[in-house]
């Protein structure tokens, strides 16, 4: 047999068709089919894929059909530039970053920030700020950046050049960043949106409004999450105050110089399909969604969160997700299993949460399996102990991350790694939000919480045989 490892392991995947309540937005292609535009695409997918011919051309320097799209792009979301991307928010957000800041720069981000921005504050040399994030108590879910610490640390630090926000964050909790921004325009910082989840935001009135319409000086969205476009697409958008020079220069350098025509053109189609279709297509999808919430919820132990919930932690949610949120002592792990083995993919899970993503292309069928699945589940299967999230003090940067990054490091053991600099990040899953950074000092409340998670058996990363890496180099001898 020849070795085709991943081809036939995906293949077999795609065969066992599951219900697709994750990434990516098309679902299957099925956005594509829902229109004669799309179905073009879908017709001639591998004919698209060219490279810069003439007539089509060039992602690096735009001056006809590239440039003509994303003008429209623009206008759709109405920033003052806008851009595709190939790389995903993951290139966009270190594009976003190199384009607001310069070396050095003092900036506030939230802790729990996507990987690729905290890259991009090691390779952008940032001197960041954290801002603590929080856990409903209720739900045990990870909520935005604790508001209040927020403004303190603006107020403390009117030097700041910006602030980078995730709204919303992978649950499609929201924080208020309309209030957020009107903040920062008081200290001219900039206000710049890790949006990898909420490209279809302001598509209808049910959806909370885009963060470029609310004012953000940059703005980046992954297309292929929650549009109908495919993986890896997004955008980034310019607004006010921002050199766009500097988007031109940076969006192209996170870029590949062969870009895929099939995304670009299916970004083109998210956009159209948004504009043409997405107000009543995300209000039907709202409606389909809220109706089978709460059958959903008139079953025994679980709740799916939605607008009852709101309160001053969380602003806004995403109707077009479910926080599958199951009663204290039963586990998001096993219904996440149990889910895929009724043939439904869910997007993601932690300890007591499940959480799905949908598109317009979820059909009323695949609900009514879902809600099928659930009433037929056997929740004393779920069962598991109850661990209680908790979060500690930010322990006290010594180092900036790049600095840090760069130490020799050393495997410590736990209880004599006090006041030692963190060099590689703990992170408990779940909340998946770090305990310790690096370029911290490891102090005695970090040390307590890793033991308790791990006592607890939560996988804790970053630890290994008990022991946690630190830089080699005493503090003292460092500065
Ligand atoms: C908050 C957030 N930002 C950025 C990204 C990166 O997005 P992409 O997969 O488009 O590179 C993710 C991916 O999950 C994310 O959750």
């Amino acid at each position: 047999l020849p070795k085709l490892p991943l081809i036939t392991g995906v293949l077999k995947y795609t065969e066992e068709n599951n219900i697709s309540f994750c990434m990516p937005g098309h679902k299957g292609g099925k956005g594509l089919l829902d229109t004669a535009e799309g179905k073009r695409i879908y017709d001639n997918l591998t004919s698209l894929d060219i490279t810069e011919v003439e007539g089509v051309d060039n992602l690096h320097h735009p001056e006809g059909i590239i440039k003509e799209s994303q003008q429209l792009l623009s206008e759709y979301y109405g920033s003052r530039k806008s851009y595709y991307l190939v790389n995903g928010s993951t290139g966009g957000n270190l594009a976003m970053v190199f384009s607001a800041f310069e070396e050095g720069d003092k900036v506030i981000i939230e802790r729990n920030c996507h990987r690729s921005l905290f890259n991009a504050l090691i390779l952008r040399k940032l001197n960041p700020l954290y801002v603590q994030n929080k856990i409903s108590s209720e739900f045990d879910v990870p909520l935005s950046m604790d508001i209040e610490h927020l403004f303190d640390t603006m107020r403390k630090n009117p030097d700041t050049k910006g602030i980078i926000i995730t709204y919303p964050n992978y649950y499609g909790i929201c924080t208020d960043l309309k209030r957020i921004i009107s903040e920062a325009r008081k200290y001219g910082m900039k206000v710049l949106v890790d949006s990898a989840h909420g490209a279809h935001f302001g598509a209808a009135d049910v959806l909370p409004e885009s963060a470029v319409a609310l004012g953000a000086q940059i703005t980046v969205m992954s297309a292929h999450k929650t549009l109908p476009s495919f993986n890896q697409s997004a955008f980034l958008h310019a607004g006010e105050g921002i050199d766009t020079a500097k988007t031109d220069l940076y969006a192209s350098m996170f870029m590949s110089t062969s870009p895929s025509y099939m995304l670009l053109c299916s970004m083109e189609y998210a956009r159209f399909y948004l504009q043409e279709k997405g107000m009543e297509q995300y209000a039907l999808l709202a409606e389909r969604l809220e109706k089978y919430r709460k059958k959903i919820n008139s079953m025994e132990h679980l709740h799916i969160l939605g607008i009852e919930d709101k309160n001053g932690d969380i602003y806004d949610i995403d109707c077009t997700r479910f926080i599958i949120s199951l009663e204290k002592g039963f586990s998001g792990h096993k219904l996440f299993s149990y889910l895929k083995s009724k043939g439904i993919q869910a997007e993601m899970k932690d300890n007591r949460n499940v959480v799905l993503i949908f598109s317009p292309f979820n059909t009323e069928e695949e609900l009514e399996v879902l809600y099928k699945a659930l009433s037929e589940c056997d929740f004393e299967s779920l069962k598991e102990k109850y661990v209680n999230l908790k979060l500690g003090e930010i322990p006290q940067l010594k180092l900036k991350p790049f600095e840090a990054l760069n130490l020799d490091k050393e495997l410590v053991p736990m209880d004599s790694s006090s006041g030692r600099i963190c060099c590689e990040a703990v992170v408990p899953y779940p909340p998946g939000i770090p305990i310790l950074n690096i370029g911290e000092a490891i102090d005695e409340n970090a040390i307590r919480l890793i033991k308790y998670y791990l006592e607890n058996e939560v996988t804790v990363l970053g630890v290994k045989d008990g022991k946690l890496y630190a830089a080699v180099q005493k503090p003292d001898s460092i500065r």
